[in-house]
């Protein structure tokens, strides 16, 4: 390799030395965005617009206006004359080198992409991000699984153990801000990707990680979404009291670490502006699922103090024990609340609504299920007085909201600020114009399996505005991310593909030939 000549007529080494940074610049498009876009000359910070900075060397006039204006603006640069949302996006120039797979890596780097962020995928050639055959609906196509979780992103196919692979790998490293992945502990380090290593190719590196576990006894577990649910404190406070603990639907250990680790990463980016350097971010998933059931370790920690009031055992007269109980569909908060039946409950399963007796709005809860008396009466009037007499309550409410729709019940208690939730079904929220239109949900097409619904980005920004791509097919830019941002030529590309590096290994029938 090192003997080939450049087109220039240099050593290969000499060529790439001299070469890259400029070949980088001019032919990678988003660098020739960053060379020109304001949102990625205000990231001066960025490497990319760094080298850029320092190949281009502007006149000392030239490189000092924009120190004035930063300075008047305390820091930041001039605000931009752009109309919102057509100043890029929030996360343009940030490039994502993404290990990712199966749901809790990829929700995190799918929400960084929908965000701005360029997101390369590397899937093990012929193989992939196992989602991609699993729950399949459509043959011979990527799975919902997969397509709903991988939009926004680009596939190459690098077999991270081949000497070639790890070759191109190290190239992707000095080039992206951020490594993300959620293989079980200890794999990166097995494929030669230590921090050690990828902080030194790279400094200013993010290398952010989920894990099952945090530094512990369990830390080398492989863990899935229930393992983590069970194990971050959901499942036991999930329930009813006279059933086994339950998992929710909610996929809060993957999709909620996801989310965990997108943020820690942002806070990276941004420690990054002042420090220079990345840093490792890691979310394990038992640590997120507890932060997303802070009001049971709460409630774990004022039943010292007494029973919980507002759990409905606690008006059953039933003992409290020495654990946080399940509470069926108690309310987490002060106010309480129940799941009732509505119009139609007994053929439709999604015929219910929760409805909060929020003590504000107590009155109009009266008038409206004709209990006026309830109002001034002893037993009812506070708070406290109702704890008691939540199952009464509540089984009275139902008797008034058996006799309407879930969407009558809605409309009936918005109008005087009773705040209930309708139980929506998938169907009813996939049909949703509203949620269309706002692009929480979205329909996107796919080439081999035809258009899908996915979730759009859940967070809006007004500046930053969200276009949802579809899902790429399993290496579909391995040629376009070696040649266009790596640099290879069209020959050390065929040899890369000669390699066997970026290509799934040959069938057993060729092995025999
Ligand atoms: N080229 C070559 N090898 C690759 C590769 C590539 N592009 N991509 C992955 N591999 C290899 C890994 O190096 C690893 O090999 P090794 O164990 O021999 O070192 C192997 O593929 C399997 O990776 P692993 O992460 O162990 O996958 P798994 O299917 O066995 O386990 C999980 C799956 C999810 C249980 C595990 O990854 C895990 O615990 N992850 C952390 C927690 C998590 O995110 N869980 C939620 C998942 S939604």
């Amino acid at each position: 390799m090192a003997k080939k000549k450049s087109p220039r007529g240099k050593t290969k080494a000499a060529a790439r030395k001299a070469a890259k940074p400029a070949r980088r610049a001019a032919t990678s498009k988003p660098a020739r965005r960053a060379a020109t876009s304001k949102p990625a000359r205000r990231a001066a910070t960025s490497k990319k617009a760094t080298k850029l900075k320092a190949k281009a060397k502007p006149p000392a006039a030239l490189k000092a206006a924009p120190v004035k204006a930063a300075a008047k603006n305390g820091g930041s640069p001039k605000p931009t004359a752009k109309p919102f949302g057509q100043a890029g996006k929030a996360l343009d120039g940030v490039k994502i080198l993404d290990f990712t797979h199966v749901q809790s890596g990829p929700t995190c780097t799918q929400l960084l992409g929908y965000l701005g962020a360029d997101c390369i995928k590397v899937e093990r050639p012929g193989v992939g991000d196992i989602t991609r055959g699993q729950l399949r609906d459509v043959k011979g196509a990527d799975s919902l699984y997969f397509t709903m979780l991988n939009g926004n992103k680009r596939s190459i196919t690098i077999d991270s153990k081949h000497p070639k692979g790890k070759e191109i790998l190290d190239r992707l490293i000095k080039q992206c801000d951020v490594l993300v992945e959620n293989f079980a502990p200890g794999a990166l380090d097995r494929m030669g990707l230590t921090w050690d290593y990828i902080h030194k190719l790279n400094p200013r590196m993010i290398v952010a990680s989920v894990k099952g576990f945090g530094p512990g006894p369990y830390e080398d577990c492989k863990v899935y979404e229930n393992v983590a649910q069970c194990a971050g404190g959901a499942a036991s406070t999930t329930g009813f009291r006279e059933g086994p603990p339950l998992v929710t639907g909610a996929q809060i250990g993957d999709s909620g670490t996801g989310l965990h680790l997108a943020l820690g990463i942002v806070a990276a980016l941004y420690q990054r502006n002042r420090t220079g350097r990345g840093q490792r971010v890691l979310a394990a998933m038992q640590d997120g699922v507890l932060n997303l059931c802070r009001v049971k370790l709460r409630d774990q920690q004022r039943l010292k103090h007494g029973p919980l009031g507002e759990y409905s055992q606690y008006g059953e007269g039933v003992a409290f024990g020495q654990s946080v109980p399940r509470a069926g569909n108690d309310s987490g908060g002060g106010q309480p609340g129940w799941i009732l039946k509505c119009k139609g409950w007994e053929s439709d399963p999604d015929a219910y609504i929760y409805f909060i007796t929020q003590a504000p709005v107590w009155g109009e809860i009266c008038d409206l299920i004709g209990k006026p008396e309830w109002k001034t009466h002893p037993d009812f009037v506070t708070p406290p007085a109702r704890l008691p007499r939540l199952k009464q309550i509540f089984n009275t409410i139902e008797e008034w909201t058996k006799t309407k729709t879930k969407f009558e019940v809605m409309e009936a208690c918005n109008a005087v600020d009773i705040p209930v939730g309708p139980i929506l079904s998938m169907k009813e929220i996939a049909e949703e114009e509203s949620l269309r239109k706002t692009g929480t949900v979205v329909e996107v097409d796919h080439p081999t399996r035809g258009p899908y619904l996915t979730v759009g980005n859940p967070i809006k920004l007004s500046d930053s505005i969200t276009e949802v791509k579809r899902s790429p097919l399993l290496g579909e830019h391995t040629d376009q991310i070696l040649t266009k941002d790596l640099g290879y030529s069209a020959k050390q590309l065929e040899e890369i593909k000669a390699s066997g590096a970026i290509t799934a290994p040959e069938k057993p029938k060729a092995a025999a030939a």
